[in-house]
Order: structure tokens, then sequence, then C-alpha cells
């Protein structure tokens, strides 16, 4: 595996790359655990190589929140994805990302509005316009994103159609299903901020939402679903709830009703240091 940092060597890298067919990348924010593996055990699925970026973007995290305690263990996760087969690391440094005087912003309206983007402003932005550049700079003819992160693959699935980034007539978005534990709990980066005792309370994130689903598929009203969704989640341990909601999977507009069209249950709420999200079929 070749590890670069800067662009005129991964321009390099990239074109010895394709030489060997079709090329998928997997961009990341690193501190790897098995949802990044799924990612890329499918990527090879799809292209003879694979590429992994890792790069804790800081345009995606607003003043408030976790940048600098952000997990970064970049020769561990160097040697996962050795390990796991992976043909190049694209690890930018700061400046090869967002040079000084840089001044672009990409914003992709509607379905970045709502839920995570209601709770984080200008996140979406932030994630749009970096896997924008990692697009550019690698020009994969794949990309994987988990659906761990469902409203960031909408978000992108709607830049990549609107900026024409994929080809016409191939699906270069490619989602995976989220890599759970033994427990239910959705695989996350931010897991590692839990106590042990968090840890095993957060397990009633994915057990409610079960709960709530198996209530509205019964005919139960969706907000009295939602609103004991809430309310098991703060009696399980979790301070707060950012948002619980019913949507159109595609559109992420919130569904009152449990109509023909494909729903999602999108959930993100607070416990100890963690904000943690989770979603499911509806
Ligand atoms: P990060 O949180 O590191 O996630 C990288 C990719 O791994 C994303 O596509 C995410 O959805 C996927 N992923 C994370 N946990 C998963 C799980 N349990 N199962 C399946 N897939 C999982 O998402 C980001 O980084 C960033 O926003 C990024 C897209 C890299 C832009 O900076």
């Amino acid at each position: 595996m070749q590890t670069v940092n800067r662009i005129d060597p991964l321009r390099k890298a990239v074109a010895a790359l394709r030489r060997d067919g079709r090329l998928a990348l997997v961009p990341t924010m690193g501190a790897l655990h098995e949802g990044h593996l799924a990612l890329v055990h499918e990527a090879r699925k799809h292209a003879e190589r694979v590429a992994v970026s890792i790069y804790v973007n800081p345009r995606q995290f607003s003043a408030n929140e976790d940048l600098s305690a952000y997990p970064r263990q970049l020769a561990r996760d160097s040697a996962m994805l050795e390990a796991a087969g992976v043909d190049l690391l694209w690890a930018p440094d700061g400046e090869a990302m967002y040079p000084p005087g840089y001044a672009t912003n990409i914003s992709v309206s509607g379905v970045s509005d709502g839920l995570c983007g209601g709770s984080r402003p200008g996140h979406f932005d932030g994630v749009a316009t970096v896997v924008c550049k990692l697009f550019n700079q690698v020009r994969p003819d794949v990309a994987l994103f988990g659906e761990k992160d469902w409203q960031q693959l909408a978000v992108i699935r709607r830049m990549a159609r609107d900026l024409d980034l994929a080809r016409p007539g191939v699906d270069a978005i490619i989602g995976v299903p989220t890599v759970r534990e033994a427990d239910g709990l959705a695989m996350s980066s931010r897991n590692a901020y839990l106590t042990p005792d968090e840890r095993t309370a957060a397990a009633a994130l994915p057990a409610a939402m079960h709960t709530a689903i198996g209530q509205i598929g019964a005919g139960e009203s969706i907000a009295l679903a939602l609103a004991a969704l809430e309310a098991d989640l703060l009696a399980a341990g979790f301070q707060s709830v950012d948002y619980a909601e019913l949507c159109d999977a595609e559109t992420l507009a919130p569904l009152a009703k449990r109509g023909q069209a494909p729903a999602r249950l999108l959930v993100a709420a607070r416990i100890g240091k963690a904000r943690l999200i989770d979603n499911m079929p509806a």
C-alpha cells in the first residue's frame, strides 16, 4: 500500500493504479473500525484497485463540536488498511486540502436541511465540499459510503447527480449497510467517547428504534411511536434527543403517515460526550 500526503504524488499514484482497471474510493476520517472495513471489502467487488482517504475535515465540524477531540490514529489505521488489501492511502495534510486563500463552498439544498442539517448547521456543506474535492483529486470510478450516515449518503448522491460527478449510466455512489456491534449499536468512531456504563446504555438506541418500527408497522400513530421512542431513550440514560423522525427514504421529507414510498426512521441522540445517530428502514 502506497501512502501519499500531497496532491502531486497523489496524481501520479492514481494514474498508475488506473492502468490496472477501475478505481474505487472510500472516504473516511480515520479511527477505523469494522464498518469502514466493510466499505473496503465491498469496494474490492466493484474495482480492481481501492483507494482510501483519511482526513478529519475541519469544515464539517462547527465551533462547539469535537474537532480537536476526534480520535486520530493513523499508524493503526494504516496497518488495518494494508491488511485489508488497500492499494493507496490518501492522507492529505491540511494545506493540501485547503491551501491558504481557499474560498469555495458546496451547498446541497433540500436534502441537507433537516435532521442532522438542522441540529448541525453547515455540517453538510463541509461534507459536500470535501467529498467533491476528494472526487476531483482521486477521480474514482465508484465511491462507497455507509448507510450509517443515511442523510450524508443522500446529500452525496444528490451532489453527484447535480454536478455530473458520476459517469452517465454508472451507479457510481454505492451505499453499504450499517455494521453493528453484537448488541445492535451501530459501529462509530464516536463510540470511543462513551464510558463502559454509557456504552451499555447506548444499546437502547437500536432497540427503541426496532420497537417504534414495530409499532408503526402495526398501525400505531407515527407521532405516538416517536414520542415513546424518545421517552425510552431518556429513560435508558440518554440526555437528549436531537431528532427522531420518519422520513421518505430518498428525499428525507418527514412523513406524517406511512405511505407507499420507502420510509426510513432516523434518530440522533446524546449520551455522555457522544452524539449518536442511527437509521433503519421502516
Ligand atoms: P467517517 O465517519 O469516518 O465514515 C467514513 C465512512 O464510513 C462513511 O461513508 C460512513 O457512513 C461509513 N461508516 C461509518 N460507520 C459505519 C458502520 N457502522 N457501518 C457501515 N459504514 C459505516 O463519514 C465520514 O467519515 C465523513 O463525513 C466523510 C464522508 C469522510 C467526509 O469527511
